[in-house]
């Protein structure tokens, strides 16, 4: 903690800033717009999700056609198969498990017996949390092996079971294990491991000991103080910069929203689920062409619109998680009356008014945040959300 709201200095807040060299070409065939995505449930959750799409009890899929501006909220699988040449994609379209992860080769492997045990038989009580890929469980292994142990002792664990879902959720699941197992920051949450055994895919995080951001911004009753706000958007700006300027491959992670962003027990934010994370274009390519995919309220719109994916959508979508922290209301909400119900397009027209800032600052703050660092931060959000694509940020 004790970060203070003058860490909004330039050079820690550069996300996602273009190198110039990174440019890439059509790599996978944008499908449209169409796209499924999945009714979840059955996991015993107490959590709802604010959306009624992933709320619901059935575990039925449903499709779903966006409009060029709308996207549904979750990782959505399109609904044609693509002809994909990306390297997660492609490779991900034939799973010979075995071969696929030998990049992994690091990773403790757990048998689906063992993950059993350690999560005390996925009992509720052990439940952190549910979302579109499953339900997620807390639990106890030894500091070196796989072998479970008792409450308290070892490595406490974060055990995420994917729900059956066919070849996406496999997708995912893969794609998880060779980004986050191949990229170690302090910004990005550990994987320590995973299970794949015969229709069974588990993967096995260090346990976040303050769970969300969503959880604190949203779910709470006590609010999250400015400094903290600022010290967890510096920490999830880092992670991003890291993928996108310094890991060995560049990458684009495309599901940065505040239920991705991780907790510790200092409030060091860490970035989750690289489920949708995409090579970022290289050589004189400008960018990847993708499926859409994405989280509604947080996807890029030029992203929606054609397809063509590149790190400055991760970085509109970290202007609306900051925009998120500093105003205190969620990117989409339903029970916002008319006009309210997006975040972005309800506070553009404020963003550019210095004098009437305060008016966008979160009520619950009342008061206690730094004026000159709220100006600062709200700039920046405003930056990163720009209309102009020319824009380098
Ligand atoms: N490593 C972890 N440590 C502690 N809690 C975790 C961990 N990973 C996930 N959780 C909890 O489980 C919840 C569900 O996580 P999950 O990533 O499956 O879904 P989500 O991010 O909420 O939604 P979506 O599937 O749309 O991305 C999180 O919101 C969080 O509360
Ligand atoms: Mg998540």
């Amino acid at each position: 903690m004790g970060l203070g709201p003058d860490a909004l200095n330039a050079g820690a807040w550069n996300v996602g800033k273009s190198k110039g060299k990174k440019k890439k070409d059509d790599e996978d065939e944008m499908t449209g717009c169409w796209m499924k995505f999945r009714l979840m449930g059955g996991c015993m959750s107490s959590r709802t999700k604010v959306d009624s799409s992933t709320s619901g009890t059935s575990t039925q899929d449903a499709e779903s056609k966006c409009t060029n501006d709308s996207i549904k909220d979750q990782p959505a699988a399109p609904v044609a198969s693509s002809s994909t040449t990306s390297n997660t994609e492609s490779t991900l379209s034939t799973p010979k498990a075995a071969e696929e992860l030998k990049v992994a080769s690091q990773l403790r492997k757990f048998t689906f017996d063992e993950l059993k045990s350690v999560t005390k038989n996925f009992r509720p009580v052990n439940l952190l949390g549910e979302g579109g890929f499953g339900c997620v469980f807390k639990g106890w292994i030894d500091e070196n092996g796989t072998a479970p142990v008792k409450p308290g002792t070892g490595l406490a664990v974060a055990v995420k079971t994917l729900n059956h879902d066919g070849l996406q959720g496999h997708k995912e699941w893969l794609a998880e294990v060779i980004y986050l197992g191949d990229l170690l920051h302090p910004n990005l949450v550990k994987l320590y491991g995973y299970c794949i055994e015969d229709d069974q895919r588990l993967l096995v995080y260090e346990f976040m000991p303050r769970g969300s951001l969503e959880n604190h911004l949203f779910r709470r009753s006590l609010p999250l103080p400015w400094s903290i706000r600022m010290k967890i958007a510096l920490g999830a700006a880092k992670g991003l910069a890291f993928l996108h300027e310094e890991a060995e491959r560049p990458v684009i992670y495309r599901d940065f929203k505040t239920s991705n962003i991780l907790l510790d027990a200092d409030y060091n934010a860490k970035l989750s689920d690289f489920g949708l994370a995409k090579d970022a274009p290289e050589g004189d390519k400008t960018h990847v062409s993708t499926r859409v995919m994405g989280t509604y309220g947080y996807a890029a719109p030029e992203y929606v619109m054609t397809g063509h994916l590149t790190s400055k959508s991760d970085v509109y979508s970290f202007g609306v998680v900051l925009l998120e922290m500093l105003v205190g209301r969620r990117s989409m909400d339903k029970n916002r009356p008319n006009g309210e119900v997006n975040l972005v397009e309800w506070a553009r027209p404020h963003l550019g008014d210095r004098r009437r800032f305060y008016r966008l600052v979160d009520p619950r703050l009342e008061g206690r945040f730094s004026i000159k660092g709220a100006q600062k931060a709200l700039q920046l959000a405003a930056r990163c959300l720009s209309r102009d694509p020319k824009l380098d940020l």
